[in-house]
Parts: C-alpha cells; structure tokens; sequence
C-alpha cells in the first residue's frame, strides 16, 4: 500500500515514516533499530560535537546496511564541520531544522545525498522549496521540542495546496490512526519523535520513559515563549517555574535553562531538567522495541486506510445506482 510512495521510492524503505531527529535521544542505535524496522532512522546532532557525531553515525553504519539519516540544526555553531563529515561519511539522508540551509543543497546533490527541511511555516517552506529540497516536513506545535504556532491539522493541508515538493507531517503522530490522518491531510509520509522517546533502543533514561508513559495530554507546557524561542517540554514543577519566571526575568530564565536538555536526558534530573516531548507522551502507554511500534502502527493505519477507500468505493457505486 505505501511502496508507491515518494519516500518509498526515492529511499528504497517499507514504510513512509522518519524518525525524527532527537538531540540527546536520537543516537545511532535508535537511528538503526527504526531504519531496520522498515522506517527511516535520523540520527539527532544538535547536542553532539564533532568527534561523537562521528562515533554515531559510525554505529548506526555498523547496524543497519538500510538508508539513515542526520538530521542538522542550522543554528548550530559547528554546522560547517558537520556538514563536511557528512559528506565524507557519506550520510545518504540530510534533514536541515531551524532554518534555510541554502548553498549546503547543491553540494549535497552532487554528492548523491536526499535532502529534507523541517518547517512550521508557510514562508520557510516556500524558501526551502526553491532552493530544491527533496521533501518538505511540516511540524505542527502539538510536537515536541522546539516549536512554531499552527497544529499539525492546519498546517499539513496548507503546506500541501502550496508546494510541489512532496510533504512529511510531523507533530501529535503516535499510533496508525494519526498516520492514517496525515495521508488524509495531504501528507506523503510522517515524522514522529515524542513516541520513539519510549522505545527500547532509546537512549532517554528510565526516569524519563517512565514521565512519558504517565503522562496525559495535557501534561506538557510550552517554556520559552517570551524569550522567543518557543520549546514544549513535559510538565514538571521546573518547567512551571521556568514559565512564571520567564514573566518576570527573561535572563534568570535562560540562566536556568542552560543545560537543562542534558540534565533530563541524562540523569533524569526533574529539579533542573527540561524534558522535551509533545502532546503525544499522552498517547504513549508501553515501552516496545522500534519494530513493534511501527509494525502495529502500519498495521493500524492499514485498516483505516482500507476501510475508507472500501467505504469511499461502495458509497461512489451507491450513488450511480441512484440508492443515496
Ligand atoms: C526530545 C526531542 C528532541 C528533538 N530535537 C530535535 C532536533 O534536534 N532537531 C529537529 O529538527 N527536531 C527536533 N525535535 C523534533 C522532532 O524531530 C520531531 O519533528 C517531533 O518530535 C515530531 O513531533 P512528535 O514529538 O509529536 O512526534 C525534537 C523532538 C523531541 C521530542
């Protein structure tokens, strides 16, 4: 049902979904335990220097002959070097988040890479199309992490009457009946992180597994907001102290906030931890491997899928008969 796909077909993978990037939990495990269960893995460098970028992408290299990709921030100080590793590991997918990654696109073209582009708006989209990206990922702020302003539900359908590049939802996806909703929205695929936070082959600490898998989905906050820099973190007494603090002082805010990604991810610190997750975590109930999510994912959106079209067909017959 999904080989047809543009994802599929450019990538040669089994189903049209891609791990999103993650700093901090999207390592070169999790990147190949996804790109092995028939998704696409990503690798996230954001939180990674040079040497541990390469360690990575080394590992993934090792478990999976299947296409992964990393995904880079453009905002990151290091994304020259970074850039120039990738071509030298040669990275068969490049995401670019967090900006327009311009004059890097020819060069990874000649080089045989896909490239892809995260956006939360229509104008980045636009941007990132005419500078030919391969595939476009709307992010709706239902997502985890950083975040622009329009759902998942609006954004998709208007990305999709705008461009030609084919489009990626992203934001709010955990189960088969949101991606079934994506495919509905004019999505050709779908980018899910928050989900993958509770998989086995994630790094993420028990502590943080564990908040994903309590968590409603009212259960997460957005810090960030008045600093311009909009993050939805999972809710705790910290990310609530952030938030009235952020009202008050924006430069005590962002003293707190330093080094609160790591302080979550690694030793699970909720008195000075910011775990970043979307909505979604309310939609997450069990820690399962790579390859039973998206097998009962796919199982999952295959149905809907299905019994649409079949209702769909029998409604079309239904009305040339004159019955409806
Ligand atoms: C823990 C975490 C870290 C993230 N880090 C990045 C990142 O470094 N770069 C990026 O482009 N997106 C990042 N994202 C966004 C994801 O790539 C993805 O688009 C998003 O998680 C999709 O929404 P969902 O969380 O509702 O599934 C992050 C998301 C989470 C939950």
């Amino acid at each position: 049902m999904f080989d047809s796909l543009p994802l599929c077909q450019c990538l040669k993978i089994k189903y049209p979904l891609i791990l999103g990037g993650m700093a901090w939990i999207g390592k070169g495990a999790l990147a190949a335990a996804v790109s092995n269960a028939g998704g696409l893995g990503t690798i996230g460098s954001g939180s990674m220097t040079l040497v541990e970028l390469r360690e990575e992408i080394n590992r993934c290299q090792m478990s999976t002959t299947k296409p992964f990709a990393v995904n880079i921030l453009m905002l990151d100080p290091a994304v020259e070097e970074k850039v120039s590793l990738l071509l030298e590991l040669r990275v068969p997918v490049v995401i670019f988040g967090a900006g327009n990654p311009g004059a890097f696109l020819e060069t990874f073209r000649r080089a045989g890479a896909v490239t892809m582009g995260v956006v939360s708006s229509e104008n980045l989209a636009l941007l990132l199309e005419r500078a030919g990206v391969d595939f476009i990922i709307g992010e709706g702020c239902e997502s985890g992490g950083h975040i622009g302003s329009v759902t998942t539900m609006v954004l998709i359908p208007a990305l999709a009457d705008l461009l030609r590049t084919p489009v990626i939802a992203a934001g709010g996806i955990a189960d088969g009946r949101g991606i079934a909703a994506a495919f509905m929205l004019g999505a050709q695929g779908v980018q899910i992180g928050t989900r993958f936070i509770a998989s086995v082959e994630s790094d993420a600490n028990e502590t943080y597994k564990q908040m994903i898998l309590k968590s409603g989905i009212r259960d997460t906050v957005v810090t960030g907001e008045r600093l311009g820099h909009p993050v939805r973190v999972l809710k705790t007494s910290f990310s609530k102290k952030i938030k009235r603090m952020e009202l008050d002082s924006s430069e005590e805010a962002e003293r707190l906030l330093l080094g609160s990604y790591r302080k979550a991810y690694q030793n699970g610190n909720l008195h000075e931890g910011s775990f970043l997750a979307g909505q979604s975590a309310g939609l997450v109930h069990e820690v399962s491997t790579c390859q039973e999510i998206i097998d009962k994912m796919f199982t999952q959106a295959t149905t809907i899928l299905e019994y649409t079209n079949t209702h769909i067909i029998e409604r079309r017959k239904n009305e040339q008969r004159g019955s409806i």
